[in-house]
């Protein structure tokens, strides 16, 4: 089956010339071309033709969007999604002067989301789920991370990344789960961590493997939730299973996790609103992503991580949206394209490489989707505007026309 995306005034490419990641200046070249349409061969990218030679090349279907603009589908590489209950409350608290990490030792924080999730079923959990899976959809979104994290228990961990494979089984994009027990030590084991390290380490971890639920393992690692040795014992573990790494670490604190994080290997260390300068020398000089999650300091009134920094050292930096109730109850990423533009001094263009190819590489996934590069997936987010700055400038404005996964319109503006 072959179809022809054809005659956009302009496709952002983002090429790497095969090596599926930008890291430092890198970031800035999107490699944008025009007068050209794309050929897809059965769910794949074929070439990209000059439209003078289209008349030769005969198509099946042919998707016409004369003066739009193609990106690569976007991919949302760190989100809380799969939560119940609102935290209105403790916003409006943390308004008035209350800190997060007060609220979480209070027994409020990601405790009061665990005791929402503990009491909702799966199904009512798929149903939660569904429509915010849909929502990003809308936005471009082609690939979509989903943490566990609020289950904290065998029983409730399991369901929530049951829950996750179920969308990874129906849905449209492509789902991924990560598991991230390790969010914070629950209160029946406040005072028993290593009986709550056990469970991860010799239950959880071996059953999640054996069953297929997830491939990626994340840990907060931070000082209000698990320590540097805790940290090393889930991670050794995971290691030994051949889970994929990741990392949120230097929130609030800088305790050792980016250090720990590169020791391992992770595929991305997450926030680093909190870092030291050796440190954004260390992750630069690695090929660990730095996900960035300027949704984060909005919507808490923290300091924003050093994107400048971390580009002009060399780092390999992706953006998401952490969408989830506590710390960035933000489910639009084009709006955490605008917020880095603004807030983090970041171009245009590395905002747009921090959202495709450096996301898709923070996720393992860089060598399938992430740029418009022949023989990777059909992944494209179509646009309505032919200056691709609009995206960030229209801000709350959802400017996506079509999102197309695998050759297939998924989803068309009426
Ligand atoms: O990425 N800080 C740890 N985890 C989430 C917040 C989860 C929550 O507050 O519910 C984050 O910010
Ligand atoms: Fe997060």
């Amino acid at each position: 089956m072959k179809k022809l995306i054809k005659f956009p005034s302009l496709i952002i490419t983002v090429n790497t010339n095969g090596k599926n990641l930008k890291r430092g200046k890198e970031l800035n070249d999107i490699s944008p071309v025009t007068d050209h349409s794309i050929l897809i061969e059965d769910g794949f990218i074929k070439d990209i033709i000059p439209n003078t030679s289209l008349n030769k090349i005969h198509v099946d279907e042919v998707i016409d969007i004369k003066d739009k603009i193609v990106l690569p589908g976007l991919i949302e590489c760190h989100t809380h999604a799969a939560f119940v209950g609102s935290r209105a409350n403790e916003f409006i608290q943390r308004l008035n002067g209350m800190s997060y990490e007060q609220i979480l030792n209070n027994g409020g924080g990601i405790i009061s989301t665990v005791n929402a999730v503990r009491n909702s079923s799966y199904d009512e959990l798929i149903s939660i789920l569904k429509p915010k899976i849909d929502h990003f959809i809308t936005q471009g979104i082609t690939t979509l991370e989903i943490k566990s994290g609020y289950g904290l228990s065998y029983y409730d961990e399991i369901k929530l990344l049951q829950v996750i494979d179920f969308f990874k089984k129906n849905s449209k994009i492509d789902i991924i789960s990560t598991f991230l027990g390790a969010h914070v030590f629950p209160l029946e084991y406040k005072n028993d961590h290593s009986g709550y390290l056990k469970l991860i380490i010799d239950e959880l971890l071996p059953y999640i493997k054996k069953n297929n639920l997830s491939e990626f393992v994340d840990v907060y690692c931070e000082k209000s939730a698990f320590n540097i040795e805790e940290t090393e014992l889930i991670l050794s573990k995971a290691q030994k299973l051949n889970y994929k790494i990741r990392l949120h670490t230097n929130q609030f604190n800088s305790i050792g996790g980016i250090q720990l994080a590169i020791k391992f290997k992770a595929l991305s260390v997450d926030h680093l609103e909190v870092i030291t300068e050796n440190e954004i020398l260390e992750i630069s000089k690695s090929d660990t992503v730095a996900v960035l999650l300027p949704g984060v300091s909005f919507f808490s009134k923290t300091d924003y991580a050093p994107a400048r920094k971390l580009i002009d050292n060399n780092a390999i930096v992706a953006l998401s949206t952490d969408y989830n109730p506590g710390t960035s109850n933000i489910i639009n990423l084009h709006l955490i394209m605008s917020l880095a533009a603004i807030n983090m001094n970041m171009s245009p263009e590395e905002i747009i490489s921090a959202v495709t190819i450096n996301a898709a590489k923070a996720l393992d996934i860089s060598n399938i989707t992430g740029s418009i590069e022949t023989g990777k997936q059909a992944d494209f987010a179509i646009f309505d505007t032919k200056d691709y700055r609009d995206i960030i400038y229209n801000i709350g404005q959802n400017l996506n026309l079509m999102t197309i996964k695998k050759g297939e319109i998924i989803y068309k503006k009426l």
